[in-house]
């Protein structure tokens, strides 16, 4: 066997930068109570949710998603040029191809590598955890990560079980090299065998067959039950793998799904109580992709989280999949 060149990076990765692009329309419980038979009391009770965003007028995947990697960009202090590789997670571009990578890097300026991936709520922390190996691998020196998604398109208004839920927006963050560690190992995984938890109503080949669209269709309950057990373990082991106590850490911020949820996962992780927890989902909704980095630009653009802080990610959804690592805040 011929031993081949090896290439090695940064011994470190750290998150350089986070943005975010809010959608402009603002839909409350009352107007969703005109597509629903619900009530803004059993949505508040039941998710935390009091008013969620769609996309307005000019506002679809793309154009969210290159809102925030420009702020994103901008923010990291880089030129576009300088992205080695862009990664998009979304479940709701129009296209199967080409990538919307492809066309987000190209607009940045960058020739880098550029690619989709498809891991629903969890999308964000799979890039994040992509990206902390590209740039410890050297093959790339900044790498961009986004979560964008447009439910609002693949959801029907009508369904009671979904339609007050998911909602529109975009994350963006850039990861590069640093001296020391800001980013955690990524504990990440899958249970294919619960793939029909959340799904969609017809394939693509029967909707366009059928001239339909192919809503999110989900067990709730299922969802609910996993959510709040395996994966409030797995936030724990989340904790371990970056090598820390839950009392070293000063901000948590899981996937939107729920807030009864998210209470599940506190609970479970026994976090002290001055730690700062998203809760984006108030005003936000579920973004799936989008909803982590929503929430942590969010949060230190209010200023109750800060920069240089520790934190806590994990997200969990469609697959069924998840992953989640510990930051430090850029
Ligand atoms: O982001 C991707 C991952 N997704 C998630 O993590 C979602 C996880 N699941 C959930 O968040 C919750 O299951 C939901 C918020 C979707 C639903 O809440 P739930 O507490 O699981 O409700 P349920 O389906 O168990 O229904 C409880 C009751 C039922 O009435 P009865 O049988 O107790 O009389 C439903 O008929 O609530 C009723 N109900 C509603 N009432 C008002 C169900 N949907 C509604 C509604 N408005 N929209």
């Amino acid at each position: 066997m011929t031993a081949l060149t090896a290439r090695t990076g940064s011994p470190f990765a750290k998150l350089l930068s986070v943005a975010s692009f809010v959608p402009s329309r603002v839909v409350d419980n009352a107007e969703m109570c005109t597509y629903i038979d619900s009530s803004d009391e059993w949505i508040q009770q039941r998710t935390g949710i009091a008013e969620r965003r769609w996309v307005g007028e000019g506002e679809n995947v793309e154009t969210m998603a290159l809102d925030a990697a420009r702020t994103a960009v901008e923010r990291a202090g880089i030129d576009g040029s300088e992205l080695g590789a862009v990664i998009v997670s979304t479940v709701t571009y129009y296209h199967q191809t080409p990538s919307l990578a492809a066309k987000l890097a190209f607009q940045l300026g960058s020739t880098g590598a550029a690619f989709d991936i498809s891991a629903a709520c969890a999308g964000f922390c799979y890039g994040i955890g992509q990206a902390e190996s590209l740039v410890r691998s050297g093959a790339a020196k900044y790498v961009l990560v986004i979560g964008v998604e447009e439910l609002s398109r693949f959801t029907d208004i009508h369904d009671r079980g979904t339609a007050f839920l998911f909602a529109d927006g975009a994350g963006a963050a850039v990861v590069g090299p640093s001296d020391v560690n800001g980013i955690g190992p990524v504990v990440w995984g899958s249970d294919g065998g619960q793939a029909s938890a959340i799904t969609q109503t017809v394939e693509w080949s029967e909707a366009l067959e059928g001239g339909t669209t192919p809503y999110i269709a989900m067990d709730g309950r299922a969802v609910f039950k996993w959510a709040s057990g395996f994966i409030a373990d797995a936030a724990r082991h989340v904790l371990d793998a970056a090598g820390l106590t839950p009392d070293q850490l000063d901000v948590f911020i899981p996937h939107q799904a729920n807030n009864r949820i998210t209470d599940a996962m506190l609970r479970s992780l026994k976090l002290p109580e001055h730690i700062v927890v998203a809760r984006t989902i108030r005003q936000f909704g579920n973004n799936s992709a989008a909803s982590v980095p929503m929430a942590m630009d969010q949060l230190l653009s209010t200023g109750e989280a800060k920069k240089g802080q520790t934190a806590l990610l994990i997200g969990f959804g469609a697959g069924l999949v998840y992953a989640g690592q510990v930051v430090t805040l850029p």
